[in-house]
């Protein structure tokens, strides 16, 4: 019975986990573990995305060659934290949304790179803002500064 009621609970705090998001990045403290049953591996991609998107955004603001990676696509299979959020419908138009982006970022000339960055981040923050709004706080770091 106390191992059922264990279980339950951590099941539980799966889920108040999943899509939240303390900000952690102005403390010098080490990073919070948000998740106590491990990071499911959309969660981990999504954490890669964001890095990229910082190394993106350094790239343009310091006036160096974009280098745009593609290598995102796991995000239609990498298994959620909630699995039937990421099986639904919303979700991967969404998820195309922002491969288009990411698409259309590597193949634009240069003249376009800021706007369309600025359009990648908003693909992400239009998936968050339906479906899992706890990072945004974060996510919104990643826009240019105009
Ligand atoms: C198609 C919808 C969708 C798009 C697009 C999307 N996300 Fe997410 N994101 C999610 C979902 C769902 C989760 C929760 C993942 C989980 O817990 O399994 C998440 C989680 C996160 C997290 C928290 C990860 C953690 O540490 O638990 C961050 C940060 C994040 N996304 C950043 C981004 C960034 C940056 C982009 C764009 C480059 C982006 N997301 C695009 C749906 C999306």
């Amino acid at each position: 019975m106390k191992i059922y009621l264990t279980s339950f609970i951590l099941f539980l705090m799966l889920f108040v986990f999943a899509c939240s998001d303390v900000d952690q990045s102005n403390s010098d403290l080490p990073p919070i573990q948000p998740n106590p049953n491990g990071d499911s591996e959309l969660a981990l991609l999504m954490r890669e995305m964001f890095d990229d998107g910082m190394r993106m955004k350094e790239q343009i603001e310091s006036g160096d060659k974009l280098e745009v990676l593609a290598k995102f696509e796991k995000i239609h299979t990498a298994q959620a934290t909630e699995p039937e959020k990421a099986a639904s419908k919303k979700y991967k138009l969404y998820a195309d949304a922002y491969l288009n982006m990411l698409e259309q970022l590597k193949v634009s000339s240069e003249k376009d790179t800021e706007i369309l960055f600025q359009g990648l981040v908003e693909s992400c923050m239009n998936c968050h803002r339906a479906m899992c709004p706890g990072p945004m706080v974060r996510i919104k770091k990643l826009y240019l500064k105009k």
